[in-house]
């Protein structure tokens, strides 16, 4: 028998200001981008931006729905977006935030496990990493080099048995 562990390493920064100006306009139109997302039940806001290699910004907001379960996270719809409209670029940077009707909003919040995973998926379509900034609407921000330090152990196309 074996004890094996993982690490998960990220950056914190007490305020965006911290950051370098590119990240802080990223940041700044995430925090922006939050006021669309359509989040009548929750009141749970979430943003999603994509800086892309070329430099365009592609953006995706939570989608609910009175049927609860088919909502959608901003993650995924700006991932849809992306694979849809520019497959073949890849994702440099992703800023996420959000805006709560309930609470304050000056920690960052980190994506659900489904998202994890859809974020794995899109990365290991290109060679490079998917650099990941979180956010609220003021306060921290983590940063993590690579979005597969947020799934360690992630299910992968090589554990599929051609
Ligand atoms: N939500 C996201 O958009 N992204 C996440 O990673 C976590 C949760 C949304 C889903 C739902 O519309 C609301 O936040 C509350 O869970």
């Amino acid at each position: 028998m074996q004890h094996s562990s993982f690490e998960i390493q990220y950056k914190s920064f007490k305020d965006a200001s911290e950051l370098s100006e590119q990240d802080q306009f990223l940041i700044n139109e995430t925090r922006k981008i939050a006021t669309a997302a359509y989040a009548p039940y929750s009141g749970f806001k979430v943003a999603s931006l994509a800086q892309m290699e070329n430099g365009t910004m592609v953006h995706g907001t939570n989608q609910e729905n009175a049927s609860y379960p088919i909502g959608l996270c901003a993650e995924r719809v700006m991932l849809a977006a992306i694979s849809t409209i520019a497959p073949q670029v890849e994702i440099k940077n992703i800023c996420i935030s959000y805006i709560s009707d309930k609470q304050g909003s000056d920690v960052p919040i980190a994506p659900c496990g489904v998202c994890r995973q859809s974020l794995v998926e899109f990365e290991s379509r290109f060679s490079g990493n998917i650099r990941l900034l979180l956010t609220g609407q003021s306060g921290e921000v983590f940063e993590f080099n690579s979005v597969s330090d947020l799934l360690p152990m992630a299910f992968k196309k090589n554990n599929l048995i051609s």
